[in-house]
């Protein structure tokens, strides 16, 4: 899908050919003379629409434009989070087969952040999943031009957002894919891929590597799947050799059984979706391929799958992680935290300006914050501020949850350094006790997403999330660096940039 940009205000958008014309209507609207806002002026006037939120008043034929439909949206305050919520309620038009070209014209100026906004939810209203399907309807829409008033002014926010969708799709894909077309080894093939664009460099480790490295941990795990473990290690070089890095570890547990401490069968398939820390991890390369901004991240991905076997590990087994540290495996359905223990330990190496990792852990963080917010700990207070700003910026929203050093009482063992689990409650804290074991001093966040990565029920499927706050992030640390880099006349020259690839996805 395409997007465009385009100054347009309603005058101009009423002889927009298309196959839909949206049009979102904030509170300060005043019907002028043209015909799209007279026509809106009249259906407010005769109480059949409003600029409330959630306001919709479909036409068609409508003299008043060329666009065979024109749908007036209700648009509330025009913020980011009101644009998105109007647009998404598109979701089973943009969905159909019928609209091939949209435009989305406003009544008010929208800011850049809305404009990121309007960008991320129209992908997301037309989003389809086909992979797997023998008849597979593919998205129709191909085009979406986005109608503004100053088009130099959110110019940036618009790139930003089309660089994100193409990130947001990449791992709602990589998500939605089910275990047996998402294999430790077709995840590595898939970050291979994005080594192909400029900047980005993919190194693949197997089993041999993994076990020269030490990594006890993240092999027991592993040890019962046949399909063999794959530790993805991602760069993106955007900034001078010597920037420190933003070092991003995502749990990629290709399909969880829970292993020897195997889970009820309910709802077992949804435990395909455990390696969207890793598709998020991908999504944010596809990202930063598409945008080429002028920072350094590296990308590290711990996959397998977690499998009861003959092989498999067993409650009780003691291991000895990268980090020398041994560790009782009490239940080897705690198996993320095992799997990232020692990729943190890996990331040491790279002395990361900070490092996150991003994981599908635990079922008791769905409990303490549902659907709406990811969980997110930190041992810096800076660190936290920025990605819950970020989240709130990208409306990827998250919530900062304690790490007192009581939570970890729970993990002594009495045969090892740790066991793997505590008691049942606070199990979102214990488990980010457990990998605070691994990250010393270093910077350091953790994403629980268990809550945030897919939607179940009807609309089952992964959500993207949450590539659009560590994008945002990201995003936001490289324009603090390029401040630096302003002010110290001595700093070395950047990378030269590199043609934009196409945001054409
Ligand atoms: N992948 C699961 C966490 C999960 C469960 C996410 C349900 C979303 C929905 C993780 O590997 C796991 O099984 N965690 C256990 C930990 C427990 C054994 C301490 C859990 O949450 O039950
Ligand atoms: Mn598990
Ligand atoms: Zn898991």
């Amino acid at each position: 899908m395409n997007f465009d940009l385009k100054k347009l205000d309603l005058d101009a958008a009423a002889s927009e050919k298309c196959d839909l014309l949206a049009v979102l209507v904030t509170e300060e609207f005043k019907a002028g003379k043209d015909p799209l806002s007279a026509l809106a002026g009249q259906a407010i006037k005769q109480g059949d629409f409003s600029a409330k939120l959630g306001k919709v008043l479909q036409c068609y034929n409508a003299p008043a434009a060329v666009a065979r439909r024109v749908v007036l949206l209700g648009a509330g305050d025009g913020s980011a989070r009101a644009v998105r919520q109007a647009v998404l309620s598109l979701s089973s038009l943009l969905k159909g087969p019928q609209v091939k070209r949209m435009v989305v014209a406003s009544s008010a100026a929208l800011s850049g952040p809305a404009v990121s906004a309007l960008v991320q939810a129209v992908a997301e209203a037309s989003y389809v999943y086909t992979t797997t399907k023998s008849k597979a309807e593919a998205r129709a829409l191909v085009r979406c031009v986005v109608g503004v008033f100053d088009v130099i002014k959110v110019r940036s926010e618009f790139d930003e957002g089309v660089a994100l969708v193409a990130g947001v799709e990449f791992a709602r894909e990589w998500g939605n894919r089910p275990a047996n077309h998402a294999t430790p080894t077709m995840l590595a093939e898939a970050a291979k891929s994005l080594a192909k664009q400029p900047r980005i460099q993919c190194k693949v480790h197997g089993p041999a590597e993994v076990a020269k490295l030490g990594m006890g941990a993240f092999m027991a795990v592993a040890q019962g799947a046949e399909q063999p473990l794959r530790f993805i290690e991602l760069h993106y070089r955007g900034a001078a050799k010597d920037a420190p890095a933003v070092v991003l570890v995502g749990k990629g547990i290709t399909f969880d059984t829970g292993g020897i401490s195997i889970k009820p069968a309910g709802e077992m398939d949804e435990m395909k979706f455990d390696m969207c820390g890793a598709a998020s991890v991908l999504g944010v390369f596809k990202a930063l391929a598409e945008l080429q901004p002028a920072l350094n991240v590296v990308g590290l991905i711990p996959a397998c799958e977690n499998m009861p076997d003959g092989r498999a590990v067993k409650p009780g087994d003691v291991v000895t992680s990268m980090s020398g540290q041994t560790i009782e495996i009490l239940n080897t359905d705690a198996e993320g935290r095992l799997v990232l223990c020692d990729a943190l330990t890996y990331a040491a190496r790279f002395k990361p300006a900070a490092l996150i990792d991003i994981a599908t852990l635990t079922g008791a963080c769905v409990i303490a914050l549902g659907g709406v917010r990811s969980g997110l700990y930190a041992n810096r207070d800076d660190l936290a501020l920025a990605l819950q700003q970020a989240g709130d910026v990208s409306l990827d929203l998250c919530w900062r949850m304690p790490l007192d050093d009581d939570y970890a009482d729970g993990l002594k063992s009495n045969f090892a350094d740790m066991g793997n689990v505590a008691g049942r409650a606070g199990g979102s804290i214990t488990a980010a006790k457990f990998l605070q074991k691994f990250v010393g001093d270093i910077p350091w966040a953790h994403l629980d997403i268990a809550g945030t990565a897919w939607k179940g029920g009807a609309a089952k499927g992964s959500t993207g999330r949450p590539v659009g706050l560590l994008f945002q992030y990201l995003l936001t640390q490289a324009a603090a660096a390029a401040k630096e880099v302003a002010k110290k006349p001595a700093a070395k020259p950047r990378a030269k940039p590199v043609k934009r690839a196409s945001a054409a996805s």
